[in-house]
């Protein structure tokens, strides 16, 4: 009797185990709460790559998933209502297998690139900010390398573009993890450079056009002394759309000559012919401020420098995208000399030059004398829209400055000018 009781324990003991057993492994799959994360990491990884096909449909897939129960998966018990989304969630189970792929790992090993975007006076000012969501919108879908974003700015300015930013990631599904905001006090750095810019200003603004008199356009002289940690940095305006990586155009970098400092377009449109001349009307002969003749050309334009400017025309340059090597532009005894009054007097006497467009002036103006500190980009990634000269006065050359027959990159919205949303 005693024997067949203990049996009868040890029988039930047995029955209870397997029972919670069973519940045990019921439980987990009925209520797959695990796989929220690996699943997320998959989504961040195909939708970092979709431009290759292969990640595409899985991409789509996970994409039906509203985005709130990817990050909450105390959540996602509560909703397993629907057959629908039962569906969604076994898929969630299939991706958990699925290692991260090469791709998405070398990614998050590589090191970020620096990219800096002037964003100040934005609070309400809804059209900058729109402005801002279709750079970094566009930037960010077609950018293979992780960004770390320097935005030069103001407290407003700053949450603004946080949200902007935060928005666009989660309206194309980009993974947080690739891009990282860097605030950087432009307020601050005014009163710092404030008699250099009033120097700056008093040659190189004209007194009609307020607007480029603000102290930001001149900022990017200053890069050094903005972002002093920084050895190389990409700086765009943000009336810019994005169509090609920015890996690519940080790779310019590495064709700068030893005298390169930093790399832009030029202009594309004939305004330093028209701030020159005066000095053109003297000099029948000169280059300065003439139409690039190869200007179709011009993707090798790096190497060729010298005889664009000596047998062509140089049209100046466009300061929208600038690539700046921080480090040589502390140590570049040219440029810091252009900061005197004296040079500056001679300068714009010597050329007759009424300089209105902020930096990139100034930038034309050194390049007139010194080419070799510039390395000159493709038209492809600082394509500018502004057709402003066309209709006033110079509708006969205008071609000869505007065309650009490569593939675009960056196109730039300049002088307000709207880009096509097909663009
Ligand atoms: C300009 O070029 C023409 C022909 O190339 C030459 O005859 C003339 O002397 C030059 N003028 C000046 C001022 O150099
Ligand atoms: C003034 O500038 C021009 C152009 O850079 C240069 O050729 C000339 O020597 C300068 N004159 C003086 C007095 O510095």
């Amino acid at each position: 009797m005693v024997l067949r009781v203990r049996l009868l324990k040890q029988v039930m003991g047995l029955f209870i185990i397997a029972a919670f057993l069973i519940f045990l492994y019921g439980w987990r799959d009925g209520k797959p709460l695990v796989p929220a994360l690996p699943s997320s990491l998959h989504l961040s990884s195909s939708s970092k790559h979709q431009s290759s096909s292969k990640h595409s449909s899985l991409h789509q897939s996970s994409g039906h998933v509203p985005a709130a129960s990817l990050l909450t998966p105390t959540d996602l018990g509560v909703h397993v209502i629907n057959n629908q989304q039962q569906q969604q969630q076994d898929q969630f189970v299939e991706q958990e297998v699925v290692p991260l792929d090469p791709q998405e790992n070398d990614l998050l090993y590589r090191p970020p690139l620096d990219l800096a975007f002037i964003f100040t006076h934005a609070k309400d000012n809804f059209a900058l900010q729109a402005k801002l969501r279709s750079a970094v919108g566009s930037l960010l879908q077609h950018s293979s390398a992780p960004l770390r974003l320097h935005l030069i700015t103001d407290e407003d300015g700053f949450h603004i573009a946080s949200e902007i930013i935060t928005e666009v990631q989660a309206a194309n599904q980009l993974d947080l993890r690739y891009v990282k905001l860097v605030y950087v006090s432009a307020d601050d750095f005014v009163s710092e450079i404030r008699e250099s810019v009033d120097l700056l200003r008093k040659f190189l603004t004209h007194r009609s056009n307020a607007y480029y008199s603000d102290p930001l356009f001149f900022f990017s002289f200053f890069l050094h002394r903005l972002l002093p940690g920084l050895d190389r940095v990409i700086l765009m305006d943000v009336d810019i759309k994005v169509k090609g990586d920015i890996a690519e155009l940080h790779s310019h970098f590495e064709r700068f000559s030893p005298t390169n400092v930093m790399g832009m377009a030029l202009e594309q449109t004939p305004s330093y012919r028209h701030m020159l001349s005066v000095y053109r009307k003297a000099h029948p002969n000169t280059t300065l401020g003439g139409p690039p003749t190869f200007s179709n050309s011009l993707s090798n334009a790096g190497d060729a420098r010298d005889t664009l400017v000596h047998r062509h025309g140089f049209p100046g340059y466009n300061s929208g995208v600038v690539l700046m090597d921080i480090k040589k532009l502390r140590e570049s005894k040219i440029i810091a000399s252009y900061m005197s009054h004296s040079k500056l007097t001679n300068l714009t006497q010597h050329y007759n030059f009424h300089g209105q467009l902020g930096d990139q002036d100034l930038y034309t103006l050194i390049a007139f004398d010194y080419p070799d500190v510039f390395y000159t980009l493709p038209c492809s990634w600082n394509r500018q829209l502004c057709v402003w000269w066309r209709d006033h006065g110079y509708k006969k050359i205008f071609n000869e400055y505007w065309t650009c027959n490569e593939e675009l990159k960056i196109i730039h919205g300049n002088c307000k000018t709207q880009i096509p949303e097909d663009a």
